[in-house]
């Protein structure tokens, strides 16, 4: 099990940190334009190998990916300060422009795993530019703000976020749509479970806990520089998911031909991925405003696919 990753910073190292505590994979390598740094990570990591599973990890090349399962692209910068992750995308996209061909030169048979931002932008660019399967080019999307959502109601209601079953779908960005309607706690819904178990939640709830999981990346981002812990998780649990042929429904960014009316677009609804990457898409039932919502969505990743790509 081969995993290549093309992006060293803060979230490709830690995802390799990640990967490697869960003995997720049994080679990793590191692929950064500062070789140094590549290299550095990789000798870091190297000098815990005796605390986990062995695992070889290196510092590579473009040529090293041949034969990898899985590529993660996390590569470009990270947003900075005042900025959105779509103010990202004409720079990220020239990166792509370079990085996807030297990967596919040397593997064309790899699940593609965006993570650089816009991701959804960038997972469409990366499905034109390699020229793969749809199933085999996926954004970590939401699957990051759905475990926000779910930490930030775990708070709220006082039950463990793996008892709670929410979805933040859309763009992984500004404009993404919290399904409360899908929101339940060991099958009782949401607001059923708040006026029965939790005294109430108060009346702005929804409203508070959806700007809270909005805005929690710019909130770390301006403590710290930057998001690693979480994201990297979430990409090891799409990585688990795909190697282990899990069948798990994860909200990662897939390639969608018609939402409403808004098509050839990708972003964030829940597929069930398994060996074969994102392998089908499920179409949730929502309410009318979280529908509209999530179409309006649909439309701010297309106008910016179709500013970056023409
Ligand atoms: C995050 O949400 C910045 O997209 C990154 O943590």
């Amino acid at each position: 099990m081969k995993i290549g990753l093309v992006g060293a910073g803060y979230v490709g190292a830690t995802t390799a940190y990640a990967l490697m505590l869960q003995g997720i994979a049994s080679e990793l390598v590191l692929i950064d334009v500062n070789k140094d740094r590549a290299e550095g990570e990789a000798l870091d990591l190297i000098h815990s190998t005796s605390f986990v599973h062995p695992v070889e990890i290196y510092a590579g090349d473009y040529s090293d990916l041949a034969g990898a399962e899985i590529v993660i692209i996390s590569a470009g910068p990270s947003i900075g300060k005042n900025e959105t992750r779509l103010d990202l995308a004409g720079k990220n996209y020239e990166i792509f422009k370079n990085i996807i061909p030297r990967i596919t030169r040397h593997n064309d048979s790899c699940i593609l795993l965006i993570v650089t931002n816009p991701v959804d932008v960038l997972s469409y660019a990366a499905l034109r530019l390699s020229g793969f399967p749809k199933n085999r080019v996926i954004g970590s999307g939401t699957v990051l703000d759905s475990s926000r959502f779910r930490a930030a109601l775990a708070a709220k209601l006082g039950v463990d976020a793996r008892n709670i079953h929410g979805y933040i779908l859309g763009e992984h960005g500004d404009s993404q749509v919290a399904a409360w309607s899908l929101t339940n706690i060991m099958g009782i819904n949401f607001d059923e479970f708040c006026a029965k178990y939790a005294g109430n939640c108060g009346t702005n709830i929804k409203e508070e806990i959806e700007k809270q999981v909005r805005t929690s990346a710019y909130k770390v981002i301006a403590k710290k520089g930057a998001t690693n812990y979480a994201v990297a998780l979430a990409i090891a649990k799409i990585v688990k998911s795909i190697l282990r042929n899990e069948n798990s429904i994860l909200t990662v960014s897939t390639y969608v031909e018609d939402l409403d009316g808004v098509g050839d677009v990708y972003l964030s609804l829940p597929c069930i991925v398994n060996k074969h990457g994102a392998d089908r898409v499920l179409i949730p039932q929502l309410s009318n405003n979280e529908k509209a919502d999530l179409k309006k969505s649909a439309e701010i990743i297309k106008k910016y696919i179709e500013d970056v790509m023409g």
